[in-house]
């Protein structure tokens, strides 16, 4: 038997699905039985009825899922697969930021710790934050944390004043604005779309800004034949697979010579041989304490209801 029939088989077994996000690899993207963007993770996640969720993403994907399915088991297949974004808003530092704006609406990017989701008002994704933002009464100030590309990106389309947390994600910001405008002169013809947490100059550049499943439906409904794409290069994988005749080409890192630097490294810890592992063992298991379970959702439950 294969690692992926051995997986398919134990899945069955144990009566357990597989949630993926774009960002991992192209087998486990091949594998698992629902691949998406954060929202609609967080949404799948909201729906299930198996009896165990083994979460192919982050760990904050991970803990989502596991605040909207208290009583299920949730797997990680490996506890390292961290985010830059959630590893750099620490709760005490978060506190004490807030302290500072008593009067403020918190709204968080999902990108964040349980603990961070606890203290906000609302948890968005790249998929929703304009739309939410856009709901809170002008005069209501905000704070928008912890990614501060994306939340420099909502301030300019939604003309609002948002504090922004000091944070940012490795990889979007790795993105070289002058190796991109060189290969665009190579490529004249190809759109460049970007993700909203590229620096300002990369989206500048682009004819199109979203999450990464707004990314690929817009590069299937645009007459494009070519897409220069900001993002992390896993989902070239599921662009190509539903689009086999347009071209996709990664942005370049600034130092895409020496390194992979478009591809997640906490990502990419996950590997099929970890999912079987996590899968027979039934761990890691993400385990949250009761009382920061039900402050967290109800910041998340606002968002699923929102969109
Ligand atoms: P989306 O899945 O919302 O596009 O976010 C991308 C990301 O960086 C997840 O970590
Ligand atoms: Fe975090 Fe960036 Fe990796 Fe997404 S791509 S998980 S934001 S480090």
């Amino acid at each position: 038997m294969s690692l992926r029939e051995k997986i398919l088989a134990l899945k069955e077994e144990k009566n357990a699905i597989i949630l993926a996000h774009y960002y991992q690899e192209d087998a486990i993207q091949e594998l698992a039985d629902f691949v998406g963007d954060s929202l609609e993770l967080a949404r799948k996640a909201s729906e299930q009825e198996s009896d165990i969720i083994v979460f192919a993403g982050v760990h904050f994907m991970a803990e989502t899922a596991k605040i909207l399915n208290p009583d299920r088991k949730v797997l990680l297949p490996d506890l390292a697969a961290g985010c830059s974004l959630a590893d750099h808003c620490p709760p005490d530092a978060f506190k004490a930021f807030l302290d500072q704006y008593p009067d403020h609406v918190v709204v968080t990017y999902i990108n964040c710790s349980a603990e961070i989701k606890s203290m906000s008002d609302y948890v968005c994704t790249s998929s929703n934050a304009e739309n939410i933002i856009r709901s809170i009464p002008q005069d209501q100030p905000i704070v928008f944390a912890p990614d501060k590309n994306l939340g420099r990106h909502l301030a300019q389309i939604t003309g609002r004043d948002l504090v922004l947390w000091d944070g940012s994600c490795i990889v979007h910001e790795a993105f070289s604005i002058d190796k991109l405008l060189r290969l665009h002169q190579k490529y004249p013809e190809a759109e460049i779309i970007a993700h909203p947490e590229s620096e300002t100059p990369v989206l500048k550049a682009a004819s199109f800004i979203g999450s990464t499943a707004k990314l690929i439906r817009y590069a299937q409904q645009s007459a494009s034949q070519e897409f220069i794409v900001a993002t992390e290069a896993g989902i070239l994988f599921e662009m190509q697979r539903l689009m086999p005749d347009k071209t996709f080409i990664p942005a370049p890192s600034l130092e895409d010579n020496t390194c992979a630097c478009s591809e997640c490294s906490y990502m990419k810890v996950n590997t099929l041989e970890k999912i079987y592992q996590c899968l027979l063992l039934e761990t890691p298991e993400i385990q949250l304490p009761r009382n920061l379970q039900e402050a967290a959702y109800q910041p998340i439950k606002r968002m699923l209801e929102f969109s």
